[in-house]
């Protein structure tokens, strides 16, 4: 991963400007699980810290400007660069780390660069769908799932998909592997924003209701519910929520096994992933340890 650190502070470097170096130094770093999974697939390539810090550019870029887009004032723990710089700043220096990344793309193979560049046209799309869809009550699930693995998923699998092709692995298989791992990890998110606290989030705990989000929970909760309950809970939706309020959701969902439900379907997705790439250790490991955030 020092590999990977450090192909990113070159191509910050690059960039030469000294506002866009001290804005990105705040930036915490984060999990770096697309750049983890690069190098556990592209394990001989030369070319995989570079791959790694492209993706990693981009996924940071789509968080700045996603911070935007949802008025966040936290990001992993401390003030959001829309909080400290304003809007403006965040949308520039995003638009600069995204540009970044493409232009050392064009460096790779066609393929790979496909791969990759066409994930971002997926993943902006699916934060559009997340932005329309959040100002209704959704409770279909599957048009949930579609819109995360726009968002989410379809960074992860073009991760795991390129670094396949740069190593010369069965790029299907581990497509299907980062997919599948992709969406399980957004839904145990989606879980962790309502069972954990704002510390170990780093951001407002209960969240995405509140922004509108009717993540898988809500969705497993409303068809459980009676009508008026339904009702209830859809007059609570994209509102700042009282204790009671928040109390009466939590206690619904422990009611009706909401959480337990989507938690099995992370599972199932985590198990789909584990299968597609049997005999890999280490792309298994970062699926265990993906899986146990959630306890
Ligand atoms: C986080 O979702 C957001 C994403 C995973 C994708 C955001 C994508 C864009 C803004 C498209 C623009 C892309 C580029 C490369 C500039 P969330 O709000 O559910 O998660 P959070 O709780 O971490 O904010
Ligand atoms: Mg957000």
């Amino acid at each position: 991963m020092q590999r990977v650190e450090r192909e990113i502070a070159r191509l910050i470097q690059e960039i030469d400007y000294d506002v866009v170096t001290h804005l990105f130094e705040k930036l915490q770093g984060g999990k770096r699980l697309r750049a983890k999974l690069i190098l556990k697939i592209a394990t001989s390539s030369e070319q995989a810290p570079l791959l790694g810090a492209i993706v990693e550019l981009v996924h940071g870029a789509s968080l700045l400007h996603d911070d935007v887009i949802d008025e966040a004032t936290l990001r992993r723990g401390t003030p959001s660069v829309n909080a400290t710089d304003g809007s403006k700043t965040a949308v520039m220096l995003g638009d600069i780390l995204y540009s970044k990344a493409f232009s050392e793309l064009v460096l790779f193979d066609r393929e790979i660069a496909k791969v990759v560049s066409s994930s971002v046209t997926a993943l902006s799309k699916g934060e559009m769908m997340d932005v329309k869809m959040s100002q209704n009550f959704n409770d279909d699930a599957q048009i949930y799932l579609d819109m995360l693995y726009l968002k989410t998923a379809t960074l992860i699998e073009a991760a795991a998909q390129g670094a396949a092709l740069l190593e010369g692995k069965d790029a299907q298989k581990h497509a299907l592997y980062g997919k599948n791992l992709g969406l399980s990890f957004q839904i145990i998110d989606d879980i962790l924003d309502i069972t954990a606290d704002e510390a170990t989030l780093g951001k407002p705990a209960m969240n995405d209701f509140v922004e509108g989000k009717c993540t898988l929970p809500y969705i497993y909760l409303y068809h459980a519910l009676n009508t008026p309950e339904q009702e209830r809970l859809r007059r609570l939706h994209a509102k700042v929520l009282d204790k009671e309020e928040t109390l009466w959701i939590k206690e619904k969902m422990q009611e009706h096994k909401s959480i337990e439900k989507s938690f099995a379907l992370a599972q199932k997705l985590s198990n789909e992933a584990m299968q597609a790439v049997k005999e890999d250790a280490g792309l298994i490991e970062i699926l265990e340890t993906m899986i146990k955030r959630s306890y």
